[in-house]
């Protein structure tokens, strides 16, 4: 181990203390494989810190040493931006943000909370219902994924349609930069014109401009009754245009997800469930209703007025509900459990996505003979996921094929998990040239030395 290595490591563990900064393999190795097993390396070390001042001392050493710092937090994002990445420079440091997770008490009069950026979204969750209110993104993740993750992400989720995503949430930030100077605005308020608002700037940023340590969210009244509907239709347009219809004419609406058959059929064979329906459909869309009184005869008026419903079962207790939802939200696990997959996360113009869905099967049967392929999504944001089993992981023309594909319809090549390492060779064709290079000139003011996951969404 060269001397620079040593003097690094010595100067981690005198931040952090000893026991917080793990070499050994073993201990390192559930922090260097990311959720689908697509991406990993080998890191230096990971280091734990327990407040912004340690995280501050780690990123001082660590710009000192000129190490690279991949910010982590969870470890659930899907595009492969929170673990080291094969044939880097130097292994770089693991900044495990999982100890930073206190719960400041709930501002009731406003509405608002403070906390870690290592607080998972099922703490707040539960954080914020005991004093009545919600937090307004919930995704499949919850009991794993981090605040700091879902605003380094800009996470979208399953109630975007009501409540935007993770950027809508947030009003304050604290984080800490690349040299270990810390930016605080904290609370920050609803109504703040002071210049550059760096909350937005880090919301998205992906890990590669600050360690995000600390956010003020802005919670959500929470409502006492939710309503679930499947409903089995005959199309993927037909689904789009229920989808569209009920949401037109059902303020209480607080979910619309789309997903397929053959998803289906992979969901409940990984769960051992029985079919929603005795007879199968080729698409199915779940919807879900909230109000202070029962939504059910709102939801199903606004579901009986829609025309091309083939099938539909309602559920508003609690357990119902949760049967109903698993179909949904178990696709990602499922998946998972079929082959490493590729994921692949974009948004269309809603007036395409009928197009786009029907044509992906082809597209990507062209690009990798045989893949097999499950969408499925938040369709009121035209936002599709692919999950495509059967290309070996390096292998990108099935991603080149869809995200092509999806450029040229007028969408977006990353609907709400990033960029990170999966995307970086598609963002020009996307945002194009000039938002790319504001892009770098933002990224070279703030961490001039590039130490902040470097190879996540933009090339060094
Ligand atoms: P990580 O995976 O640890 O990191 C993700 C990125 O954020 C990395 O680039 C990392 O460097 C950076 N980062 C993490 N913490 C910080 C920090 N404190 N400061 C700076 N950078 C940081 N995503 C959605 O948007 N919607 C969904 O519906 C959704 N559902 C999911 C369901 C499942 C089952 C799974 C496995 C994932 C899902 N995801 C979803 C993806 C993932 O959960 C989100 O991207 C989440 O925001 C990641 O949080 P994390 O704490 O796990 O972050
Ligand atoms: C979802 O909506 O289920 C997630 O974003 C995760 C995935 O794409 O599988
Ligand atoms: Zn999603």
């Amino acid at each position: 181990m060269c001397r620079v290595t040593e003097q690094l490591l010595d100067a981690l563990r005198a931040a952090v203390g000893p026991t917080h900064v793990l070499t050994d393999a073993d201990l390192r190795a559930t922090y260097e494989t990311d959720w689908t097993r697509r991406w990993h390396g080998t890191a230096l070390a990971v280091v734990r810190p327990a407040s912004t001042e340690e995280v501050a001392l780690v990123l001082r050493a660590c710009a000192q040493a000129k190490a690279p710092v991949i910010p982590q937090g969870g470890n659930t994002g899907l595009v492969g931006g929170s673990v080291p990445r094969e044939g880097g420079d130097a292994a770089p440091v693991v900044l495990s943000t999982l100890r930073l997770r206190d719960l400041e008490p709930i501002d009731v009069l406003a509405g608002e909370v403070t906390v870690g950026a290592g607080a998972t979204l099922a703490a707040v969750q539960a954080h914020a219902r005991d004093a009545g209110l919600e937090v307004g993104v919930d995704l499949g993740a919850r009991d794993s994924a981090t605040i700091g993750g879902m605003i380094a992400t800009n996470a979208g989720g399953l109630h975007v349609l009501r409540h935007g995503s993770m950027r809508a949430q947030l009003l304050g930030i604290e984080a800490v930069l690349a040299d270990g100077g810390v930016v605080r605005r904290l609370p920050g308020m609803v109504k703040d014109n002071t210049g550059y608002h760096l909350p937005s700037m880090l919301a998205g940023s992906e890990g590669t401009l600050a360690v995000i340590t600390r956010a003020h969210l802005r919670l959500v009244p929470r409502k006492a009754r939710r309503a679930v509907a499947l409903l089995g239709i005959a199309g993927t347009a037909a689904a789009v245009e229920v989808a569209s219809a009920v949401r037109r004419t059902l303020p209480e609406l607080l979910a619309a997800e789309l997903f397929f058959d053959n998803g289906l059929e992979v969901v409940l064979r990984h769960v051992g469930a029985e079919p929603p329906f005795r007879q199968r459909h080729p698409a199915y869309l779940l919807l879900e209703a909230d109000g202070d009184a029962d939504p059910t005869d709102r939801l199903a008026a606004a579901v009986e007025a829609a025309s091309g419903v083939d099938d539909a079962v309602l559920a508003s207790d609690e357990e119902g509900r949760r049967r109903i939802w698993r179909l949904r939200e178990a696709h990602t696990e499922s998946i998972n459990a079929e082959g490493i997959p590729h994921k692949v996360d974009v948004a269309l113009p809603l007036a395409r996505l009928a197009a786009f869905i029907n044509h992906v099967p082809e597209v990507v049967d062209a690009a990798y003979p045989g893949a097999l392929t499950y969408q499925y999504g938040h369709v009121c944001e035209g936002n599709m996921h692919l999950g495509v089993i059967g290309p070996p992981p390096d292998d990108e023309s099935v991603d080149d094929a869809v995200l092509r594909l999806t450029i040229e319809m007028g969408g977006s090549v990353s609907a709400e998990h990033g960029i990170g390492a999966a995307k970086v060779d598609w963002l020009e064709a996307d945002r194009g040239a000039a938002d790319v290079a504001a892009m770098r000139a933002i990224k070279r003011a703030l961490d001039p030395g590039w130490i902040l996951n470097p190879g996540v969404l933009l090339r060094p």
